[in-house]
């Protein structure tokens, strides 16, 4: 079926995924398609647009996404026939998402008609160089412009990836829970350094699960719900949300905080 509007939505920790939906949208607004981007974490699943296109898009996190971005997926309404694609942006090797997302689209009765990954610089672990990041990030627009015509043409796939799939998301899943337990939160808890931060409550803006508390007169505190997107510590102007899970210290963004802060 001929696309006419794309309904977006999308989750972008640090910048990646929505430079991809930015790129995608351009593409398909020249073909004359209306694109509407929605952020996740502020969308309610089942107020969606059933007469749309809808385009999932979304970082990988330990092989597959995170629970929150999960969560929306799951409770997508059921559809009769409604087209949907997805793309999803990652450092190295994903596994767990492309077959199961279209098994449980499918499920719901959609009509899963594109899936891609797409290579953009690591957000996490260790941050390459400004020119490694720049050529990657160039790459990876290249194939979201490609997968966009794909998709305007009807030549997109989005097929069934066996066994190996099912079982990495499994272990993702297993995985991600986790990372949920007090636990876990309480030994990675992001610690603002109180004598770098200068109370600008950027990264209580910007925390996607509102998981960042600032009293009057007090610093930021984190709370014991986050999914690690690392946006609190990539964004923060002063550098004063240390991360155990960066080489070095070295923190990424593909964007300006305020794409994040504008309101979709
Ligand atoms: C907590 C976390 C887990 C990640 N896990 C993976 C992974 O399993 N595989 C991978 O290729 N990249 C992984 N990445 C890297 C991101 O998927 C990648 O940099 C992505 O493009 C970031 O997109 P964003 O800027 O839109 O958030 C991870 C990043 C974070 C923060
Ligand atoms: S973004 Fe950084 S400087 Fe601003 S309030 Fe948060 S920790 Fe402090
Ligand atoms: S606290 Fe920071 S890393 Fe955790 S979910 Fe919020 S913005 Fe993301």
């Amino acid at each position: 079926m001929k696309i006419k509007t794309v309904d977006f939505y999308y989750f972008s920790g640090t910048g990646n995924t929505l430079l991809v939906i930015k790129k995608m949208k351009e593409i398909f607004q020249k073909k004359g398609i209306k694109v509407n981007l929605n952020k996740i974490e502020k969308s309610e699943p089942n107020k969606i647009n059933l007469t749309h296109t809808i385009g999932i898009a979304f970082p990988v996190a330990v092989l597959s996404t995170y629970p929150f971005v999960w969560n929306f997926i799951k409770n997508l309404p059921d559809a009769n026939g409604t087209e949907i694609f997805m793309v999803d942006t990652l450092g190295g090797f994903s596994g767990g998402i492309v077959g199961p997302l279209r098994e449980m689209v499918k499920k719901k009765g959609y009509t899963p008609i594109g899936a891609m990954e797409i290579q953009m610089p690591p957000n996490i672990f260790y941050i390459q160089d400004e020119e490694s990041c720049k050529i990657k990030i160039e790459k990876g627009l290249k194939k979201a412009e490609e997968y966009a015509i794909e998709l305007i043409h009807g030549k997109s796939k989005w097929g069934r990836i066996p066994a190996l799939s099912d079982a990495t998301y499994l272990f993702s899943m297993g995985a991600l829970k986790l990372t949920g337990i007090d636990l876990h939160q309480k030994y990675f808890l992001f610690k603002v350094n109180e004598e770098r931060c200068s109370r600008c409550g950027i990264c209580v803006d910007l925390c996607p699960l509102g998981n960042i508390k600032m009293e009057e007169e007090k610093y930021p505190v984190h709370d014991l719900n986050c999914e690690y997107c690392l946006r609190c510590v990539s964004f923060c102007p002063k550098h004063a949300i240390p991360c155990k899970f960066n080489y070095n210290g070295k923190t990424y963004h593909a964007v300006k905080a305020r794409e994040f802060l504008k309101d979709q």
